[in-house]
């Protein structure tokens, strides 16, 4: 895990530095000197959005930056203003200057966060450290918890299979665990059986030695907080089991752990953050992978809660293991359960790559996601329970059926299921994430990709408040 905090830096009487000084198209050659003033007019900067133009000193050394940002200055809800600009500069230190603190503290985190290389493979790494100066008041711990938080998703997503299977991902829960005093167990393989966890059991036995099914359960925080519980699907890689997917449906599937990356993200945050909450992380970790003990479409399987489920696919593997930690969830009845999941490609047909499917059975906690992505620009969109599809996953032979009877309404139909083993009246959201960018965006490389974290974040800090 890159160590992004050395990225900010308070600021101190003695600190050295290059400024940045934001101007628009209106003001960007206002205030020059005579050299200044002839120098950016040969130069051809005019304050677009995202242009440098250095400002040449009497001894020929650089005295101050001009960033271009447009016709208006960046407003302070924005994450990623910074994140074009980091990338265009050299390494060193640098002040910004003609906006206010709050803004460049929004825009710390796209500065750190384009900075954010995956590099663990490669044989030559480059570091090119762009610090920037924060206010002598800024607290930036509580800047660098949403960094790392985001940062750990992307690395636990990005990392490939062979080095992110289960028994990496409870690696990576115990170490989380540990750094913040907090408690981590897991129930791994046959074990699953004898504790009553027969779906993630069945969904996860064709993997290899030492790379067995297992329930991962941190826990942090004081009891007598609100329950917060979270549940991320932890779908090593997704083959699609015997109802396997095609090689172009299959070759970013080891990104199907992106809600177990999420909620462990979303973890990092909170303990960092130390808010008051009594935390709980629940993991089914898995491959669903092939081999002669693989489960078979057409199998009945048990599940925790009691209900059995007729596999219709299976490929709709997610939901599977999710029911199971989602009825062990219910059962303290916590006062609010989130789960993050890369559960369908529906999803991602209704709303493209960037914007998680968001679920859930309360509006007073919709009203809380939906206000807290709008504040840390961290969007969501609502999409409906629609309970007259619920009866689409009936099953001859079983309880339920893990596919809908219909191919439409995927999201829908996946988190109907969901809702099964969620107790009745906890409030309870659920976001279908893409957890990968697909092209790169300023402060947001191609790959692994945390959605929906600071909103969730937000909306959890407004839940508990009294
Ligand atoms: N992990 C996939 C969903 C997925 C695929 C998310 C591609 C993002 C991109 C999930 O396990 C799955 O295969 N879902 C099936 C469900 C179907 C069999 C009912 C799907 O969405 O096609
Ligand atoms: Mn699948
Ligand atoms: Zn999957």
């Amino acid at each position: 895990m890159p160590d992004l905090s050395r990225l900010l830096v308070n600021q101190t009487s003695d600190l050295k530095y290059q400024t940045l000084e934001l101007v628009t198209t209106g003001s960007f050659n206002k205030g020059l000197s005579t050299v200044e003033a002839t120098w950016v007019a040969a130069s051809g900067f005019d304050g677009k959005t995202d242009t440098l133009c250095p400002l040449p000193a009497e001894d020929g050394t650089v005295s101050r930056i001009l960033v271009g940002t447009g016709k208006k200055t960046p407003g302070a809800k924005n994450p990623w203003w910074l994140a074009k600009i980091a990338s265009m500069l050299d390494a060193g230190t640098y002040n910004v200057i003609g906006v206010s603190e709050k803004t460049i503290a929004a825009g710390a985190l796209g500065w750190c966060l384009e900075q954010y290389r995956f590099d663990r493979y490669l044989s030559e790494t480059t570091n090119k450290d762009r610090i920037l100066v924060l206010g002598a008041k800024t607290n930036i711990d509580a800047l660098i918890h949403n960094v790392e938080g985001a940062a750990l998703t992307r690395d636990l997503i990005n990392t490939p299979t062979e080095n992110m299977g289960p028994a990496d991902l409870q690696d990576a829960a115990e170490k989380l665990a540990e750094s913040y005093s907090g408690q981590c167990g897991t129930i791994v393989g046959d074990d699953l059986l004898d504790e009553n966890f027969p779906a993630i059991h069945a969904v996860g036995r064709a993997a290899a030695t030492g790379r067995e099914p297992r329930l991962i359960d941190l826990r942090w925080g004081d009891e007598k907080h609100p329950k917060i519980t979270l549940v991320g699907k932890g779908v090593c890689f997704d083959t699609g089991g015997l109802d396997m997917k095609p090689s172009a449906g299959m070759r970013l599937m080891k990104k199907d752990m992106g809600g177990a990356a999420h909620v462990l993200g979303l973890a990092r945050m909170i303990m960092g953050h130390g808010i008051k909450v009594r935390l709980r992380v629940l993991v089914p970790a898995v491959e669903n992978a092939i081999a002669g003990n693989a489960y078979r479409p057409g199998d009945v399987l048990a599940t925790r809660k009691g209900l059995s489920v007729e596999i219709g696919n299976t490929d709709a593997e997610g939901r599977l293991v999710l029911c199971d930690a989602l009825a062990l969830a219910s059962e303290e009845k916590p006062d609010l359960i989130l789960d993050f999941a890369t559960l369908t490609g529906a999803a991602r047909t209704a709303l493209g790559p960037d914007l998680p499917a968001t679920f859930t059975n309360s509006d007073t906690l919709w009203k809380l996601l939906e206000t807290s992505a709008e504040d840390v620009t961290d969007p969501l969109w609502r999409m409906p329970l629609w309970a007259p599809y619920d009866s689409t996953l009936d099953s001859q032979i079983a309880d339920l059926n893990n596919i809908a009877n219909t191919g439409l309404g995927g999201a829908i139909t996946a988190a109907l299921y969901l809702q099964r083993f969620v107790g009745e009246k906890i409030q309870w959201a659920h976001l279908d994430v893409f957890g990968w960018a697909l092209t790169s965006q300023p402060g947001r490389a191609k790959g692994g990709a945390a959605q929906g974290l600071r909103a969730s974040f937000s909306a959890i800090e407004k839940f508990i408040a009294p």
